[in-house]
């Protein structure tokens, strides 16, 4: 079976419209904002959209039927190919509604589908896309009208009429769920791989989690000075990210981006990603970003619904003081909400206002960051090393914190560095003469954090 090409990889824009489902039991007005900014994020050109409200859904075609009649006139006339309907629809209200409408029709999890097709770039990734497309698929193959009939025909979800075989689609649609777990679990070996290595590599690791386009990625790249990719677009990063940070004076750590969380994420999706946001978990410090441009309000449910999925993910209260709390594009913040976050700031040591775009905060950040840091710390120690224990040395400054370094006119070096205690334990393991040598700094000072000087201002 050929891989369907998604809506997005179409050359022209697809003309479609917008349906935001008001349903009488929300209690949060409904605003066309997240839907617009969702299928922005794959190349459709949305021609209209509107609110529609729902009294009561229908099993049949979740709307009333005045309102489809309505609007399969409203498409037939602005030459609508795709109705979006930013809600979860059942195959049958999915099947019925495109065919009295004559459109295709994307319900909420085939279109955030759709946007993490156009985003995966790892193999991991686009495998875990693929699987939740087909177990999508299988779980639309309803009598009389089949997603696989129309991709054989054509494009994705948007492809033309083709045989009718139910039961072969979906013997079909299991093998290859199947073929894909089987390569899934390979990759995920060998990342399990890579993250024993990293553990053993004993640099503190910290992960960026935030709603969709927070500013996780910007931040990153300010941090980092990376080029990862960074667009007004929901999803811009669905496969997690990892590089070293090298701070002025000498502290390393690894920082992280991961995928955008969003409100309603198909539970399917959740499991989906589970593999790649598992990784999240193994991190020393989560940084939560929050975008205090929008109102109180929204940013107060965006972090409600990031801290749901943590939840999902495994996390609970043993992650008390390892959240850190960074209210990103400050510059763009309401006076009022800034204020309010000020104040904040002064009440919480795990707190910190930044503007990722304009680097404002970046100081307090990094001072934020290299205390928490230096918690992870055992403690300091003494040693002096001979000119021939340069490879003695290198393991320090690669896996330690080096506090300060002097060297004699014999060429011997005298270090004060900091290790934590998976380091010193393999220090003492690969190099036990050096080791002997060692000295612990003073108890008091020990417990200061190494003064690691600021990343970025
Ligand atoms: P996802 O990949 O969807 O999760 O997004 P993200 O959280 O990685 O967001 P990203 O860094 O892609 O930024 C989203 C948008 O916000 C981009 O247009 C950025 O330029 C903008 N942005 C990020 N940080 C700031 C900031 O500090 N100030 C302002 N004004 N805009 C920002």
């Amino acid at each position: 079976m050929a891989r369907a090409p998604s809506v997005a990889s179409r050359s022209e824009a697809v003309r479609a419209c917008l349906l935001s489902c008001a349903f009488a039991r929300e209690k949060e007005s409904r605003t066309l904002d997240e839907g617009l900014a969702l299928a922005r994020a794959i190349d459709l050109d949305v021609v209209g959209a509107r609110i529609v409200s729902i009294a009561a859904p229908r099993a049949a075609t979740l709307l009333g039927s005045g309102l489809v009649d309505e609007l399969a006139e409203q498409f037939a006339r602005e030459e609508i190919a795709l109705a979006v309907v930013d809600a979860d629809l059942t195959p049958i209200q999915q099947r019925n509604l495109e065919r009295a409408w004559k459109v295709k029709v994307l319900d909420r999890t085939g279109l955030i589908l759709e946007i993490f097709a156009t985003r995966a770039r790892s193999r991991e990734g686009r495998l875990q896309v693929e699987l939740a497309r087909l177990t999508y698929q299988k779980s639309r193959l309803v009598r009389g009208w089949s997603h696989l009939e129309r991709q054989r025909g054509g494009a994705g979800f948007l492809g033309g009429p083709g045989e009718t075989q139910i039961e072969a689609d979906r013997r079909a649609l299991q093998q290859r769920i199947t073929a894909i777990a089987r390569q899934l679990e390979n990759v995920r070996r060998a990342r399990m791989l890579q993250s024993a290595r990293r553990a053993r590599s004993a640099l503190p690791l910290m992960s960026l989690v935030g709603y969709t386009n927070c500013g996780k990625s910007t931040l990153f790249n300010r941090l980092t000075q990376a080029d990862v990719l960074a667009k007004d677009m929901l999803f811009a990063t669905l496969d997690p990210t990892i590089r070293g940070v090298t701070t002025a004076g000498g502290g390393r750590f690894l920082l992280a981006d991961t995928v955008g969380f969003i409100r309603n994420l198909p539970p399917d999706l959740v499991l989906a990603f589970r593999a790649t946001l598992e990784g999240i978990m193994e991190a020393n410090f989560l940084l939560h970003v929050h975008d205090a441009s929008l109102p109180e309000e929204e940013r107060r449910r965006q972090a409600e619904n990031v801290e749901a999925v943590l939840t999902q993910l495994g996390m609970d209260h043993n992650w008390e003081g390892r959240v850190l709390h960074i209210h990103n594009k400050i510059d763009k913040a309401a006076p009022e909400s800034r204020i309010w976050l000020e104040n904040q700031v002064h009440r919480a040591d795990d707190f910190c206002l930044v503007s990722a775009r304009t680097g404002e905060g970046m100081g307090d950040l990094s001072r934020l960051l290299e205390t928490r840091i230096s918690r992870l710390f055992l403690g300091s120690f003494e040693l002096w090393l001979e000119p021939q224990e340069e490879e003695c040395r290198a393991w320090l400054h690669r896996h330690g914190h080096i506090e300060s370094e002097t060297r004699d006119e014999r060429g011997r070096s005298h270090l004060r560095v900091s290790l934590n205690k998976a380091a010193y334990g393999r220090f003492g393991k690969f190099f036990p003469q050096a080791a002997a040598r060692c000295v612990e700094a003073k108890a008091a000072e020990a417990e200061q954090s190494p003064s690691i000087a600021s990343i970025a201002e």
